[in-house]
């Protein structure tokens, strides 16, 4: 399923009112359109829909409710409420609309248009939006485009979605794009120095991996992308109780939007080096695990004390991040589905991000406001840094007490990036608990759309 703006040039034409143009517009109208109006108590209302029919009983026009400040600052993308409100058919924005919420009720079309059709029909949105004027559609088709793969990705269950087939999965798209990859599987991570990934991995059926995408000109600003790619997470022998496991399919969420934002990227056109690393593992159960009290050696060298093999996601992005790090990348992107504790402090819909670099975190946040996809600075804070040293080895991947869990965490990951001229790290959920306007429950891409527009700042 491939989003995409409709074409018809007799489309239905949809004016957007707020209770304060209501009155003008119902003046404009003929008697009796006017009274179908006033009788059926449309009031603009956000969300609300009236239906204006002609002389032969079609639909010559839509009337659709926008609120007023108050209501709207409430969510975002309100036109898929309106959107899923109107009967099969062909629609264009006709007035009452500037060209940053046409843009925004475009997205939210598409990204109210989108199924999960790989294992059961689901019924498609029936109506269509004609690609407004003024803005950028080819754009936005791209954006809505990497949604759904984001989505596509993260809704697969581990029992298609394996280590194996998240690597065929960004195999795909370097086909597409004639990128180049490679991956180090199995037990030739350990020889090629990746042993946190493999001792993540290795207890699983389908063997661990690394990723390597490489694409764009080699004289381009290097920008890398590591996304952590843990296809299941059980816990390992620190075993999820049931009710924290039965999510954990999506916890290669960060993966799955490393991967969106890639093919944004690569289909713009972006002037970057661009590179996509994903340490893709299932943290399983067997007699080979990784131990609570095993010490791991990094790949960097740090050693590292297993105090939960549940906090395996920053283990396998540390040599991750280490390779990376190695050619000294311009600017160094980590997301992932890392922590609860960002749930706890900024719950399901605002995931936090981690940075050094002010101008960088301005170019982010600046980003999620505009792109309508939100993100919230946290510190990474160096007075924390204590706090993930046992003593008995260099790190801890799991501090006691807990406090601060999303910051130790990101702490961690920091401790394996030197040479990144920027880096900052985002702790993502990557799931809609329950349906909300152009995001039905389910795998989310989020940040993304918000890192393009940042990298885009970046660059200028
Ligand atoms: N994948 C989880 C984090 C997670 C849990 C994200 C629920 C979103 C929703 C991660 O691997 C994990 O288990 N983290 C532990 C870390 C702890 C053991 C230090 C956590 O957050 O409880
Ligand atoms: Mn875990
Ligand atoms: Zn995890």
């Amino acid at each position: 399923m491939s989003p995409a703006f409709s074409t018809n040039l007799n489309a239905t034409p949809l004016y957007v009112l707020t209770p304060d143009s209501l009155p003008r517009t119902l003046e404009a109208l003929d008697g009796p359109a006017r009274r179908w109006v006033e009788r059926a108590g449309f009031a603009a209302k956000l969300g609300e829909v009236a239906l204006i029919p002609d002389m032969q009983g079609n639909i010559q026009a839509v009337l659709a409710g926008w609120g007023d400040a108050k209501a709207r600052g409430r969510g975002r993308f309100h036109m898929a409420t309106i959107a899923a409100k109107l009967p099969e058919g062909d629609y264009r924005f006709a007035d009452g609309l500037n060209a940053a919420e046409r843009a925004e009720a475009a997205l939210a079309w598409l990204l109210a248009a989108y199924r999960f059709e790989r294992y059961k029909a689901q019924g498609a949105m029936t109506a269509r939006l004609v690609a407004p004027v003024g803005i950028d559609t080819a754009r936005i088709e791209v954006q809505a485009r990497a949604a759904y793969l984001t989505r596509d990705l993260i809704n697969t269950p581990a029992s298609d979605m394996t280590p194996a087939a998240l690597e065929e999965a960004i195999r795909d798209l370097a086909t597409r794009h004639k990128a180049k990859i490679s991956s180090i599987v199995g037990d030739a991570l350990l020889k090629e120095n990746l042993p946190m990934i493999h001792a993540v991995g290795r207890a699983a059926a389908t063997p661990p991996r690394l990723v390597d995408m490489i694409w764009g000109d080699e004289a381009h600003p290097k920008i890398t992308l590591v996304g952590k790619g843990v296809c299941f997470d059980t816990g390992g022998l620190n075993l999820k109780p049931g009710a924290s496991m039965g999510l954990m399919k999506k916890d290669m969420g960060g993966s799955a939007t490393a991967i969106g934002l890639a093919q944004m990227i690569m289909e713009l056109n972006l002037p970057v080096r661009l590179r996509l690393l994903v340490p893709a593992v299932e943290n399983s159960v067997s007699a080979n695990s990784f131990r609570p009290q095993d010490i791991l050696t990094s790949r960097k060298g740090l050693t590292v004390e297993i105090n939960n093999t549940d906090a395996e996601g920053r283990l396998v992005l540390a040599d991750a991040l280490a390779l990376a790090d190695e050619e000294e990348p311009d600017l160094m992107l980590c997301m992932a589905t890392l922590t609860g504790a960002a749930r706890v402090a900024l719950g399901p819909d605002m995931p936090p991000f981690f940075t050094d670099d002010d101008a960088f975190a301005a170019h982010i946040s600046a980003a999620s406001t505009a792109q309508a996809d939100p993100l919230w600075r946290m510190p990474f804070h160096n007075p924390y840094d204590p706090l993930i040293e046992p003593g008995i080895a260099d790190l801890d991947n799991s501090p006691s007490g807990g406090m601060a869990g999303s910051i130790t965490a990101a702490l961690f990951l920091r401790r394996f990036v030197e040479h990144a001229k920027v880096f900052a790290h985002f702790d993502l959920y990557g799931w809609v608990p329950a349906a909300l306007p152009a995001r039905p429950k389910g795998g989310e891409m989020q940040g993304a759309r918000a890192m393009l527009a940042a990298i885009e700042a970046y660059l200028e």
